[in-house]
């Protein structure tokens, strides 16, 4: 059969516009409700870039023939100045090596071993607002964020940054910031070039790999075979060697994996949270039928690894919240040689983005998509729905290794607070999105903080 080779999408050049690098949500949006869930779109001249929204594409790049495609260059060069050759970054046998040396780390009985560590860095947090007068306005964004990087710290590397929160927390914000206009602007400077731009996002990234290289230094220093010393996930890598050579990995090596899971193990979880808490301050059904529950099952003590299990409800909020605001809002691969999605044909080396924000609110998939409603996600309907009309952590082999340890993290944080806490609007203005890098909200999440009558 012969394929139809042209596929509806927009006549401008998406890479050269204005909108598209300002507003990428509304912009991608109005294309697809024009031009439908497979869209064709010009890059810039010669460069094609595909954009999936179907569940039924999305599964087929990332599971039936992910073996066709790979992280795009365009994307994970400028990501790769962060994060080396991480895990997140390599590819072929390499990443193999680091998914198959991570994943007992990962394993669901690895995480519950977690909770603890959890637990008490939201316990630490609950008792600094008590602090706060009831009313006081707090960035909800910034605490997240300060929280879940203590919390990814000591969890996986048995430190909790403490004095360097700040510092990380500013230094990858402003490299983040970097990383993405670079993405998005098809005419690169090559780095070597002194422009401030450049210089100012060296300055952090230096800042970030200080503070990995400490962390590993110290590791070196102690020895991984102290008694105090948890088998954490930098012992492992530390302790691993390589099957031919009997070599163990180089602090380069360490220090690419140390920042990439410091980075992709606190902002995504950390964003997650700030959205769940804006939901709920917007909808107090939803936060009475939270607490609840919250209150029967944990009668005020401490969430356990026990617990989480028993919050069904408080997962269901999370997975909603994971729905309407995925951090990871679209996601990116190229073909390693021609496809076909859904009768058309795709060449060698074309950009394909995933477009996750938008699957999620799929009017085929979801009724009131736009609507917060957390009762989607009882077992009975999730099972009823398109494997992956529902995908914030991706899928295939390259699926979020921290999925597990994201959803435990979210939902001992979340049962923590909500305990002791209200947290409602502190403005009637709307709530923007910022979907730089991953799905912020815009200029952070002031929220009034109110003490709950014990
Ligand atoms: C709600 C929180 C999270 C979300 C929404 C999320 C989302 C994602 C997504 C969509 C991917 C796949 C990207 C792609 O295929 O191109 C990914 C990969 C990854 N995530 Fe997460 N993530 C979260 C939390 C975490 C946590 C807590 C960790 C670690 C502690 C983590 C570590 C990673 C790593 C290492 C990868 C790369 C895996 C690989 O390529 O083998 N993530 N994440």
């Amino acid at each position: 059969m012969a394929l139809a080779t042209t596929l509806p999408g927009p006549s401008n050049y998406i890479a050269l516009s204005k909108a598209y690098r300002d507003d990428p949500l509304n912009s991608y949006g109005q294309a697809w409700r024009t031009h439908g869930d497979l869209i064709r779109f010009k890059a810039i001249p010669g460069a094609d870039l595909y954009f999936v929204v179907h569940p039924d594409a999305v599964a087929h790049v990332l599971t039936s023939h992910g073996q066709i495609y790979r992280k795009a260059k365009s994307v994970h060069e400028p990501l790769a100045l962060l994060l080396g050759n991480g895990i997140l970054i390599s590819e072929g046998e390499s990443w193999l090596r680091q998914r198959r040396l991570m994943n007992p780390a990962f394993h669901r009985q690895s995480v519950m071993n977690l909770a603890s560590v959890m637990t008490r860095f939201a316990q630490a947090r609950s008792q600094r607002w008590e602090r706060y007068s009831t009313g006081t306005v707090i960035d909800v964004a910034e605490e997240m964020q300060q929280l879940t990087l203590e919390i990814v710290g000591e969890a996986l590397f048995s430190t909790g940054l403490d004095a360097h929160i700040d510092t990380f927390s500013v230094a990858f914000r402003r490299a983040a910031e970097f990383i993405n206009d670079r993405i998005n602007n098809p005419f690169k400077t090559p780095m070597w070039l002194p422009t401030k731009a450049h210089r100012q996002f060296l300055h952090n990234r230096d800042r970030l790999q200080h503070i990995a290289l400490e962390l590993i230094q110290a590791r070196r220093h102690q020895g991984t075979h102290q008694e105090n010393i948890r088998l954490d996930l930098l012992a492992m890598l530390m302790a691993a060697q390589d099957a031919d050579t009997g070599a163990r990995m180089s602090d380069a090596e360490l220090l690419d994996e140390v920042m990439t899971l410091l980075i992709a193990g606190h902002e995504t979880v950390s964003v997650t949270l700030s959205w769940t808490f804006h939901l709920l301050g917007n909808h107090p059904e939803v936060r009475h039928q939270l607490q609840d529950e919250i209150e029967t099952v944990l009668k005020r003590h401490p969430p356990s690894a026990e617990d989480y299990t028993r919050l069904p409800y408080t997962r269901m909020v999370i997975e909603e919240a994971l729905r309407l605001y995925p951090p990871v809002w679209a996601f990116s691969r190229e073909t390693l040689r021609d496809d076909e999605i859904q009768g058309y044909s795709i060449p060698s080396e074309t950009f394909v983005l995933v477009g996750t924000y938008f699957t999620h609110r799929h009017p085929e998939f979801w009724s009131a998509p736009e609507e917060f409603n957390p009762e989607r996600f009882t077992e009975a309907e999730t099972a009823k729905r398109h494997k992956f009309a529902y995908h914030p952590f991706g899928g295939g082999p390259r699926i979020c290794i921290g999925n597990q340890f994201a959803l435990m993290e979210a939902t001992l944080i979340l049962s923590t607070l909500v305990q002791r806490f209200d947290l409602e609007p502190a403005s009637t203005q709307p709530v923007e999105i910022d979907p730089t890098f991953t799905l912020r909200p815009k200029g952070g999440l002031p929220m009034r903080l109110i003490h709950r009558s014990p």
